[in-house]
């Protein structure tokens, strides 16, 4: 099976009420963690990869395992989608390289650090959205910024975040604004910010509606509803893997992530994408410690990524069940990107 667009897998989940986790991609343990998941629970796959992971991997490398990943599981549909494209020529230079779903994150500027007008923001998601629909690639954009309504913080994660102290407004996407938005842009799927963040550090204590505004969710799907809803910053941030983290050497304060029946809860309300990498990255690194730590005479490195990748598997099963993934992969007919390209004309 060739990769398929982000936009083809997200109206099935519309269609059939359910949400697909999109998890981050760095290397060839956390790929193969993912789609060993996804053919355990028969779950359409959301591969994604910032810039971070195209330093730190090489584009090449990337493409290739994302490829070899494909043809290992040749029934499961999969999009290989662009996290935070800071510029429309990043945008472009991922279409080029074959990523099926781009991501132009205009609510900041080039720098990723500093918010963006709204108006800069509508003009490059509807350059990328032009690039991008004319080969049958789907584009996901941003509206608000991502950050903590406690701090007011976004914090800088993976390269991107935005800098200084943000209001409420910014950081609580508007559902009058999305409507023009998904206008001005034809985007096919929305990141809203709702007072998540990217990383471990999102909450000083258990989310509750004034730190986590999942009741907006219903109030944009309502004024944008052909759109799918993304949720950034998802990682629940289990408190078991920082048990063992701490327990094992690593040093992590007090933190709490997002619920996953708060998510499940975004997903009855309109959420289609739920963008994870901080959880898939605590577990790797507690089942890491713990095994060094367990096997002080070993010394074949593979053995730890064994553990890692295992400790990866069982987590994104947990999210492809929880998210309703679980069983949809066999329904999803794939369409050539070239099908979809022409859909938009
Ligand atoms: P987490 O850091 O919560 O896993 O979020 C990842 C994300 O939103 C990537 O875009």
């Amino acid at each position: 099976m060739a990769l398929v667009s982000l936009r083809q897998v997200l109206d099935h989940a519309a269609e059939h009420d359910y949400g697909v986790p999109a998890f981050n991609i760095n290397n060839l343990e956390q790929i193969q963690a993912i789609m060993e998941a996804a053919e355990e629970t028969q779950s359409p796959v959301i591969l994604q990869a910032s810039a971070g992971a195209r330093s730190y991997a090489g584009e090449a490398y990337l493409r290739h395992m994302v490829l070899a990943a494909v043809e290992a599981h040749p029934q499961l549909p999969v999009v290989l989608h662009q996290d935070h494209g800071a510029t429309p020529s990043v945008c472009q230079q991922s279409i080029r390289s074959g990523f099926s779903s781009v991501m132009m994150d205009g609510s900041l500027r080039e720098d990723a650090r500093t918010p963006a007008s709204y108006e800069y923001n509508v003009e490059v998601t509807r350059r990328v959205g032009e690039m991008a629909h004319a080969v049958g690639v789907s584009v996901e954009g941003e509206l608000g910024c991502l950050g903590s309504l406690e701090t007011g913080e976004a914090g800088e994660e993976d390269g991107v975040g935005a800098e200084g102290k943000l209001s409420h407004d910014m950081l609580l996407t508007d559902p009058a604004q999305a409507r023009d938005f998904v206008e001005r842009t034809g985007v096919d799927a929305l990141a809203i910010a709702i007072g998540t963040s990217h990383g471990a550090y999102k909450f000083t204590r258990q989310p509750t509606g004034d730190i986590l505004a999942i009741g907006r969710i219903a109030e944009i799907h309502a004024a944008v509803p052909d759109t799918h809803l993304v949720m950034h910053g998802s990682s629940s941030v289990p408190q078991e893997w920082l048990a063992v983290i701490r327990e094992h050497g690593g040093e992590i304060k007090e933190t709490y992530g997002v619920p996953v029946e708060e998510i499940v809860r975004g997903i009855r309300q309109g959420v289609r994408k739920v963008n994870i990498d901080t959880d898939i990255r605590l577990a790797m690194t507690g089942a890491m410690r713990r095994f060094l730590a367990g096997q002080r005479t070993e010394f074949d490195p593979r053995k730890a990524l064994l553990a890692a990748k295992q400790a990866a598997r069982g987590l994104c099963k947990l999210r492809f069940e929880a998210f309703g993934s679980a069983g949809q992969a066999p329904r999803i007919k794939p369409l050539p990107l070239e099908a979809m390209a022409r859909r938009y004309h």
